[in-house]
């Protein structure tokens, strides 16, 4: 929301709810700009918990709920007013208990994969915010739906080791000014800090360790009796972990999580391990292999606070990504499911990603009951309008939907987040809007990763074509393009990656006849001239997706600047629309050239490819 629609938001409903003084045990009516044709009572009831009851009856809407269920159910009732909706019975339960954003803010005020300005709460290697921002922070929130932020980057380097130390009262203060919304605090911790602060050792299953971990996590939720856990990313791009002590990750997270448990924390352990030092010539390696290869032999053996958090994919946050087997392999663990609203590989917030689909895709995959938190990379920073982009708000507010409700239709998320955004974008101005944001996921991935070819992206900074970029680096990403095919075997008759799927994916991804063509060249290895099931060869589908990519993304530039939208967020879309068309064509160019010197095969429709 920037500050014209907050304005917009407050006229229209008055300052926002929150829980606390707002909202106490005894029955009340809500007057928090609440517009309807009668009263709202509000009935506190614990057991419900974050969930609430609504019941319409011809004198008044009755609102039930817990402190933080009467919080979203006093939002729920200001979105149905505000999308014109009328107001019925409603029992609602959050899908999630857990809705979880990881913030990769530095203490240094810089976001490590943020591309909406700087940190909304360091700065100079300290806490530095305005509190206002913050509780509006809160509120923008847990209008979402999600109820647990952490605050430092996965990567925890000095001074953030400082967060479960020397800066406890600063944590605390941070955590009061967004507790109202029902939001509680997570810390990522270092793996290693008993090492690196106090002791000669961090092994997890020394006793010295272990007691100091105990005795800091007293220390810690002192300060804060609400935070929510740790956060652990071990043996991951160079983070220390178990492995140095030849400890596995159920002996690391375990001991960790015995010192949260006592306080009710949950420790989540990232799955995030493969090898980053790899040899390119090493086709006997394959990354995507090797969460599974890591986790799979510790199902089951995890405590019961701790909770295994898995990226969707077995890479890392691409374009598309078959999910990640890890998440289909471990009943007996608790699992969350890894988002990234950041939008690392997916356009940087310039670029148009519309998430919605993505998150349904991903929790239909998975079973929404398979997983028991939901997580992601947040999207957030310091600028006037808090995404950097105006609609990449929308992936949030998708985030926390689905938090809720695993099963939303994504299409119904974009067209909600687009009436409560622009409620004064005229109705057919909005259906266009929606309709750029349902298809800006296939636009983009028809000009950086069509049929599942990933990692074609500049290296580190990830943003722009490099089609050999990470062809003969450690990470463990390549297409292994020559002049007669591209791709990877990963079918059990090839790496055999396949094979840490159920059965019926095994077939259905091995077998070329249903593998979806969106991940065919992530599953299979394929000639220039294979046939395509549309009769197209794989070339000319690869040219065909990179020109009629591009060409949507040239479309799509100019049908932004046809929009009625607030003067601010219309430049600010116009201005990315135009660097989105520039990054296509470059895409376009660069690709095509790219598979035009290996395979020699001219377009079929006569466009320019370039030598
Ligand atoms: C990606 C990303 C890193 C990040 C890592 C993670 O590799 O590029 O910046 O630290 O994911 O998820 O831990």
């Amino acid at each position: 929301m920037n500050r014209q629609e907050r304005r917009a938001w407050l006229e229209g409903f008055g300052e926002p709810p929150v829980t606390g003084s707002a909202i106490e045990t005894a029955e009340q009516e809500l007057n928090l700009g609440w517009r309807g044709d009668r009263p709202v009572r509000l009935i506190r009831e614990d057991a419900l918990g974050e969930g609430y009851a609504i019941r319409v009856s011809p004198e008044a809407v009755t609102l039930r709920g817990g402190e933080s269920g009467l919080l979203y159910g006093a939002w729920e009732l200001l979105k149905k007013q505000a999308l014109g909706e009328s107001v019925t019975d409603i029992d609602c339960q959050p899908r999630y208990a857990l809705r979880m954003l990881n913030c990769w803010d530095n203490m240094d005020g810089s976001v490590e994969r943020g591309y909406a300005g700087r940190s909304l709460w360091f700065e100079g290697s300290r806490f530095s915010y305005d509190p206002d921002r913050i509780r509006f922070l809160g509120r923008l929130l847990a209008s979402c739906g999600v109820n647990v932020l952490c605050v430092n980057n996965v990567n925890v380097h000095e001074p953030a080791q400082g967060l479960i130390d020397e800066w406890l009262p600063e944590v605390s203060a941070f955590a009061a000014l967004l507790r109202p919304f029902g939001v509680r605090l997570m810390l990522s911790v270092d793996f290693s800090q008993p090492l690196r602060r106090d002791l000669e050792t961090a092994d997890p299953l020394d006793e010295r360790v272990r007691a100091w971990w105990r005795e800091r996590a007293d220390r810690v939720w002192e300060a804060v009796p609400d935070l929510a856990g740790f956060l652990v990313k071990a043996d991951s791009e160079n983070r220390p972990g178990p492995f140095a002590y030849g400890r596995d990750h159920a002996e690391g997270a375990n001991m960790l999580a015995e010192a949260v448990a006592p306080h009710g924390g949950v420790l989540v352990w990232r799955a995030f391990v493969y090898n980053c030092k790899q040899d390119w010539r090493d086709s006997g390696t394959d990354r995507p292999k090797s969460a599974w290869e890591t986790y799979k032999p510790l199902d089951g053996h995890f405590a019961d606070n701790v909770i295994l958090q898995v990226k969707y994919g077995p890479f890392d946050f691409q374009v598309r990504e078959p999910l990640s087997p890890l998440l289909l392999g471990m009943p007996d663990t608790r699992l969350a499911l890894e988002m990234q609203l950041a939008q690392e590989y997916t356009g940087q917030q310039i670029d148009l990603f519309a998430m919605p689909g993505l998150f349904r895709e991903m929790l239909d995959a998975a079973g929404p009951e398979r997983i028991m938190a939901w997580a992601a990379v947040s999207n957030l920073g310091r600028d006037e309008n808090w995404f950097g982009h105006p609609f990449a708000g929308l992936n949030l507010y998708a985030f926390g939907r689905y938090g809720w409700d695993a099963g939303a239709d994504p299409e119904r998320v974009t067209a909600e987040w687009a009436a409560l955004t622009y409620p004064r974008l005229p109705q057919n101005q909005r259906e266009i809007l929606c309709g750029l944001l349902n298809r800006s996921r296939s636009v983009y991935e028809r000009y950086t990763a069509t049929l599942g070819l990933c990692w074609m992206i500049t290296p580190n900074t990830h943003y722009g074509p490099s089609p050999d970029g990470y062809e003969y680096q450690a990470w463990g990403t390549y297409h292994r393009a020559s002049r007669d095919a591209v791709g990877i075997d990963r079918t059990s008759r090839g790496n055999g990656y396949t094979l840490q799927y159920p059965p019926e994916l095994t077939r259905l991804y091995d077998d070329l006849a249903t593998c979806p063509d969106e991940l065919l060249l992530f599953f299979h290895r394929l000639p220039y001239d294979y046939v395509m099931r549309d009769g197209r060869t794989l070339i000319q589908r690869i040219y065909d997706d990179h020109f009629d990519g591009c060409a949507e993304a040239e479309r799509m530039a100019e049908t932004i600047a046809s929009l009625s939208l607030p003067e601010k967020d219309l430049a600010e879309a116009v201005e990315r629309a135009r660097l989105q068309a520039q990054n296509a064509r470059e895409w376009r160019d660069v690709v095509n050239s790219f598979f035009y010197r290996f395979s020699g095969a001219e377009d079929a429709h006569g466009r320019p490819l370039y030598i």
